[in-house]
């Protein structure tokens, strides 16, 4: 697939990953600290939390959703207590003195604060310090002990299994943030997932839809061991409580910025607002712009023997394929008809009105783009099987021995199951995201350098008897371990 050159891929990175090495000074210190210090700490925490559990019960008793109480007197005693239980709970956990820097505006003057980078669940400090509310998932309320604390901040709750879930939370949030102060003010992460600080991915609208001025709140852990970020791929949620535990002091600085009221063009379009936000929130925390978004880290993430290499180009078709029909429209069975109909037309060439006949959408200025994508000839006609093959990468991008099914239903010489070998080197170049694979490898171990096809079943077998595949039997631009082509031991076309 070639990328488009209208704008420059910044995406070479991957901030959903985090890879803790020590020093051996850092090793020894942790070994130390397991023995002596954690064990008293993890004891005054977990006995925090479990104290503040009845005071949380208790407020959380009689509650709407969807009105706010009067003030009265033993609410806030129970609030204050609540707060001086989890200050105490954080200084054991080692959060001696937090740096806070900045004026946190009123509710009335800003409903909503935008705090990033979000990396972490101790990203939960600067919501019991101020007790603002939280965007959060419904199945968090069933924690135990936990999920009564973060009930008790009134959480604007996400319903994963809801259809209209999106909706429903914006439209609370709004009714919220124009209640003129009446509800907490609300935190809102709105990177909306973890990552290890390095960057600022894309925002999430939510917050910014509205159209109200929103506080830009910045958090910095300046630790020389960072055990705070819980990402995707790294430790646990236990073992970074373990490490971060035995340290003698966890710095974390809450900086807030001033208020950022929206200009009309921003009240228009909550993406432009959210990304202006964004820029400001970079520049003060000195960190690049990333644009990855929470829907990318599964393609960033992937997994498996077919692990995409260079997820940039995949990324930007997603995005794209992803505005000609939103990804809840595309399931496995369709798939299977884009695949159908696609093998019925093998490698004729789809001008870009064909390629909208043959998906049933109207020529746009993206469908243009994603043909063009495809276009790798530069004649202006593409091969819709290599289209399919991204959508299925890319809707599934650990599960690409169901992709690569799916590519030899469309490639495969009916009678014999056979694929030829320059198609499996397409089909591969688009699942991997690089170019100009070479296979000379993978057949002259498999059945000798003449054959010139091969079947799932063979391809399957060899896979899973070769974990490093890709490592070890493929060659292509900017391989990871490159072979210098004259190796005596594979023969080359
Ligand atoms: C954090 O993400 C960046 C990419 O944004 C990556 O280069 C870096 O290695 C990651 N850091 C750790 C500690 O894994």
């Amino acid at each position: 697939m070639k990328s488009s050159n209208s704008r420059p891929s910044r995406v070479a990175t991957n901030p959903f990953v985090h890879e803790l090495k020590f020093t051996i000074p850092q090793a020894i210190q942790i070994g130390l600290m397991s023995v002596t210090v954690f064990p008293v700490r993890l004891l005054l925490v977990a006995s925090l939390m479990l104290l503040a559990w009845p005071f949380a019960f208790v407020a959380s008793l009689g509650r709407s959703d969807f009105v706010v109480e009067p003030p009265s007197w033993w609410m806030s005693a129970i609030d204050l207590c609540l707060r001086v239980i989890m200050r105490a709970m954080w200084f054991c956990g080692g959060f001696h003195w937090i740096k806070v820097k900045g004026q946190r505006a009123a509710p009335t003057e800003v409903p909503i604060l935008a705090v990033a980078p979000h990396s972490s669940y101790f990203d939960a400090i600067p919501v019991t310090l101020t007790m603002c509310s939280i965007v959060g998932k419904l199945e968090s309320r069933s924690i135990p002990v936990w999920g009564t604390l973060i009930s008790y901040v009134r959480p604007v709750f996400v319903f994963r299994s809801d259809q209209d879930s999106r909706r429903k939370t914006v439209e609370e949030i709004k009714r919220r943030a124009l209640s003129g102060g009446a509800w907490p003010q609300i935190m809102i992460f709105p990177e909306g997932t973890c990552t290890n600080r390095s960057g600022l991915i894309l925002f999430k609208p939510g917050a910014f839809i509205p159209g109200l001025p929103v506080q830009p709140v910045v958090l910095r852990y300046p630790n020389a061991l960072d055990t705070i970020s819980w990402t995707w791929q790294g430790p646990g949620a236990f073992k970074l409580l373990w490490l971060t535990l035995c340290q003698p002091h966890n710095p974390l600085e809450i900086e807030y910025l001033p208020v950022y009221t929206p200009s009309d063009a921003e009240r228009g379009d909550p993406a432009l607002f959210a990304n202006n936000v964004r820029k400001l929130m970079a520049r003060a925390l000195q960190l690049p712009l990333t644009d990855l978004s929470f829907d990318d880290r599964e393609i960033s993430l992937s997994r498996g023997p077919l692990r995409i290499h260079d997820y940039s180009g995949l990324l930007e078709f997603n995005r794209l394929a992803c505005r000609l029909r939103p990804r809840a429209g595309r399931t496995d069975k369709v798939l299977e008809e884009q695949a159908r109909r696609a093998r019925k037309l093998q490698a004729d060439g789809l001008s870009a009105e064909d390629f909208a006949q043959f998906l049933d959408l109207p020529l746009t200025d993206t469908l243009a783009r994603v043909h063009s994508l495809f276009d790798q000839r530069g004649d202006g006609l593409i091969d819709a099987r290599l289209y399919v093959i991204a959508l299925s990468t890319a809707h599934r991008p650990s599960q690409s021995l169901e992709t690569l099914k799916l590519a030899f239903e469309m490639y495969e010489n009916e009678e014999t199951g056979d694929v030829l070998r320059r198609d499996l080197a397409a089909i591969l170049e688009i699942m991997l995201g690089v170019k100009n694979v070479e296979l000379s490898s993978l057949f002259s171990s498999l059945k000798g350098p003449h054959r010139a096809t091969i079947t799932y079943d063979e391809l399957c077998h060899f896979i899973e008897h070769h974990p490093s595949f890709v490592e070890d039997y493929l060659n292509f631009e900017n391989h990871p371990r490159h072979r210098p082509k004259s190796n005596g031991r594979h023969k080359d076309d």
